[in-house]
Formats: structure tokens, C-alpha cells, sequence
């Protein structure tokens, strides 16, 4: 997008209207020149050089997927990784010997990751399972569209064509990120992040051979930063603001989970960080100034909440339910970035309903207390994640070879 329509989008529509939840002060990538100073003691690491992470992308993979794709091997490796799905399970045959080499030492666990908060944050994933998987998927989905860099990358990159598959890949690694098993040696977390890794390293070498593309570097060590706390940080502050009751325990194990998915991602361990605290702080220095309205983003926005309304049982759910709950997952102000409309009737609604379902589930008020209208909602979310969670069995992760088809 030209500078001049990036301009007006962000002068448009009361998209600089309310600032929510997410401390969101001024967008954007306007002003992405403000020194790095999230200290490196707040990390895993708990030391590190302190280089700006928006100009470190992956020196592993990189120059793997750019081998893959400069030797056209990328179709026979996909074919054969295709079938490799646990985290326990041998490479087969055949694959060249530098991705060998790569995956072997990508899919090891940290020497800090620990089996048994990994364990607890399963349990805790399975109890919280519904509010999880509405913030990552449809809350999540909702944000990363109000990121311009990852909004244009994902619009121009090959899936940005086919938004269903898309969505489909992507859950996939939401759900492995959840499942009982993440990280056991029949879960398939290490595989998916792997994988993932090698995506977007395929991506840093395509997109910018793209005729569309005019952002320069992409997916940089910041970029997932970013993304990252859509998720966990994003997720762990909305269960707070609901008043879902959490153990020191289980937000430690949550925090630890999404950790080590950082790790097998290829985020470098001293820019993770290594407690809340840390992740709230860097989570403020990161997020506002890369957030705001593009026209591929409201685009993206549009193609998401259409298949939620649409695919989900049929006539269940109503797109003015669904933009409703969108605009309350993620707030007015990325709602007006992502041009999500406003709901008169449903916006007010759930607004009320909502917390009373969380009470309810909370065990804080009984049944009869949560009127009928409520279970409508409460349905929605459900179908919403029965959305992804169906998209995700119908795929795998793969190597792009091309960038979005004209
Ligand atoms: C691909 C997850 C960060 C852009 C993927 C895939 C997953 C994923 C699971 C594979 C699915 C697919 O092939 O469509 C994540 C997670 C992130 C993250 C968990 C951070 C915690 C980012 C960032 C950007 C980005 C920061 C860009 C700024 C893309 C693009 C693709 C992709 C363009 C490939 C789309 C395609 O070719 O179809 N990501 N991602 N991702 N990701 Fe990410």
C-alpha cells in the first residue's frame, strides 16, 4: 500500500478512537525507530548481547529453506514430511542431508524446558480449554490482522489466497500448543513449531521476490515477538481482566508452554522472556508500535469472520454475532483497525452476558442467574472453536514454493 492510502486509513474511520486493553498509544510503523530497550536479565537467558531483535531474523533455517527452494527440493521434501508427525518420530529417508542436520538439532527441547510444567500446562490448557482457544483462534486471529507487517506477509504470501487453508495451518499449531500430549513423545508440538520455522524461513526468501512487496526484511526476531504476545501474553491478560481463577502454578506452566514453543519457533532464549512481569513489559514495548489499519488486514478481517459465520452450523451463528464477539475479544480500537462493524443489539449484549458465563463456570453464580440469551453466546464460541479445530485435522504444515498467485 502506498504511503498516501496508509495515511488515510489511519485518518479514517475513527480508527484512533479508543485505546483498549492492549495499551495500544499511537500506531504504528510510523514511528518503529524507538531504540530497543527490553534488557536481556528479564529473559530465559537471563543475559545477552541486547541487540535490537528487529534486525536478527534465523541464521539456522534461513539459508535451509532458501537451499530448499534455489534447488526445487521443496516439493519431495514436503512429500516426505508429510508423514512425519510425532515428536518422537525418526526423519525418513531420503530428505537432503543439511535439513537433516537442521531438524535434528531444531526439534531438541532447551536444556530449561521442564517436563513437568509442560505437563500442567496441558491440565491447565484442557480446564481453560474454551476461553484458550477463543483467545488464540478468533482473538489471536483478530489481532494479528491489526499488524501490518504480518497482515501484508500473510496476504501476499501463497496462503494469503486461500484464507481457509490458511486458517487451517495455522490452528493446527494452536491446537498442538494445547493438546495433553504437546510435548510428550507422541504429541506433535516439536513437529508443527519445526516445521513452522522452516515456513517462515521460506517465506523471508520469497516474499521479497514478490512485485507487491515494499517492506523489506520480514518475520525478524521481533516480528515473532510480536505475534507471540497475541497469544500467551494477550490470552493470560484478558483470563486476569475476565476474573478466571489461576493458580501461581498453572500461569507459570502456561507461561512455560508457550516458552518453549518460542524456543522450537527459533526465537533466540534471550529475548524470551522468562516471567510475566518480563513478558507484560516487553508485550508494551513491542506491541504498540506495531499495530494499525491496512487495507489487507480489514481485507483479511473480513475473509475470517465470513467463514466463522458461515461455516459454523449452519444458520447457528449470524455474522452480526460474530463481528460482536470479535469486537469484545480484542476491543474498539483494533475492531476499527480491522474494520470489524459495530453490533447495535449483539455489541451490548454480550458486553452484559459474557462475564456472567465466567462467573457461572467459575462456580461464582448458579444457573439460574445467567439468562437464556446467554447460551446463545456461549454456543457461538463453541462452534468457533469446532471451526478451527475441524479446519486443523484437514491439513499439514508445508513449505510454500510460491508466493500469493496473481
Ligand atoms: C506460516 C505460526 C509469527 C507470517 C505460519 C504457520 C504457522 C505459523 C503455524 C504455518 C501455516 C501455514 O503455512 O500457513 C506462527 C506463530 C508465530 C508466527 C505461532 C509467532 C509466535 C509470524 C510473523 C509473521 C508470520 C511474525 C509475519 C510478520 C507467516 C506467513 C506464513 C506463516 C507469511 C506463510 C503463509 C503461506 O505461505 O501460506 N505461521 N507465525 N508469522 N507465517 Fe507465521
Amino acid at each position: 500500500m502506498s504511503e498516501l492510502s496508509r495515511r488515510k486509513l489511519l485518518m479514517s474511520g475513527g480508527a484512533l478512537g479508543a485505546f483498549g486493553a492492549l495499551g495500544l498509544a499511537t500506531p504504528a510503523w510510523s514511528r518503529d525507530v524507538s531504540p530497543w530497550t527490553w534488557s536481556p536479565t528479564g529473559s530465559i537467558a537471563g543475559s545477552g548481547s541486547g541487540a535490537d531483535p528487529r534486525t536478527i531474523f534465523d541464521a539456522e533455517a534461513d539459508p535451509v529453506s532458501a537451499r530448499l527452494l534455489d534447488s526445487g527440493a521443496v516439493p519431495e521434501v514436503n512429500r516426505l514430511l508429510w508423514n512425519w508427525t510425532r515428536n518422537d518420530q525418526p526423519l525418513p529417508a531420503g530428505l537432503p542431508g543439511y535439513l537433516v542436520d537442521f531438524i535434528e538439532h531444531a526439534r531438541q527441547l532447551p536444556a530449561w524446558a521442564d517436563t513437568a510444567k509442560l505437563e500442567r500446562a496441558a491440565q491447565f490448557n484442557k480446564s481453560r480449554g474454551l476461553y484458550l482457544n477463543l483467545l488464540n483462534g478468533v482473538g489471536g486471529g483478530m489481532l494479528s490482522t491489526a499488524i501490518p507487517k504480518e497482515a501484508w506477509s500473510v496476504y501476499y504470501s501463497k496462503g494469503g489466497a486461500d484464507m481457509e487453508d490458511r486458517v487451517a495451518k495455522t490452528s493446527l499449531l494452536g491446537f498442538s500448543v494445547g493438546a495433553l500430549n504437546a510435548y510428550r513423545p507422541d504429541g506433535d508440538c516439536v513437529v508443527n513449531a519445526v516445521k513452522t520455522r522452516l515456513v517462515h524461513a521460506a517465506v523471508r526468501h520469497l516474499l521479497p521476490q514478490s512485485p507487491h512487496w515494499q517492506w523489506g526484511p520480514i518475520i525478524s526476531q521481533e516480528d515473532i515477538l510480536v505475534t507471540w504476545h497475541t497469544l500467551p501474553t494477550y490470552a493470560m491478560r484478558k483470563l486476569r481482566e475476565w476474573d478466571v481463577r489461576i493458580s501461581a502454578a498453572d500461569a507459570q506452566a502456561y507461561l512455560h508452554v508457550w516458552q518453549v514453543t518460542a524456543h522450537l519457533l527459533g526465537v533466540r532464549d534471550e529475548y524470551i522472556p522468562a516471567t510475566w512481569a518480563a513478558a507484560n513489559a516487553q508485550s508494551d514495548q513491542v506491541l504498540p508500535p506495531n499495530m494499525g489499519p491496512t487495507r489487507e488486514g480489514v481485507e483479511l478481517t473480513d475473509i475470517l469472520l465470513g467463514q466463522l459465520a458461515e461455516q459454523t452450523s449452519p444458520g447457528s451463528v449470524s455474522r452480526p454475532l460474530v463481528n460482536a464477539l470479535a469486537r469484545y475479544l480484542v476491543g474498539d480500537q483494533v475492531s476499527d483497525w480491522d474494520g470489524i462493524k459495530r453490533e447495535p443489539i449483539w455489541g451490548p449484549l454480550i458486553a452484559r452476558l459474557w462475564p456472567l458465563l465466567v462467573k457461572f463456570r467459575e462456580g461464582l453464580i448458579p444457573l439460574p442467574l445467567v439468562p437464556e440469551a446467554a447460551w446463545v453466546i456461549d454456543e457461538a464460541a463453541r462452534q468457533y472453536i469446532l471451526f478451527f479445530l475441524t479446519k486443523g485435522q484437514e491439513t499439514k504444515i508445508e513449505i510454500p514454493t510460491i508466493n500469493r498467485p496473481e
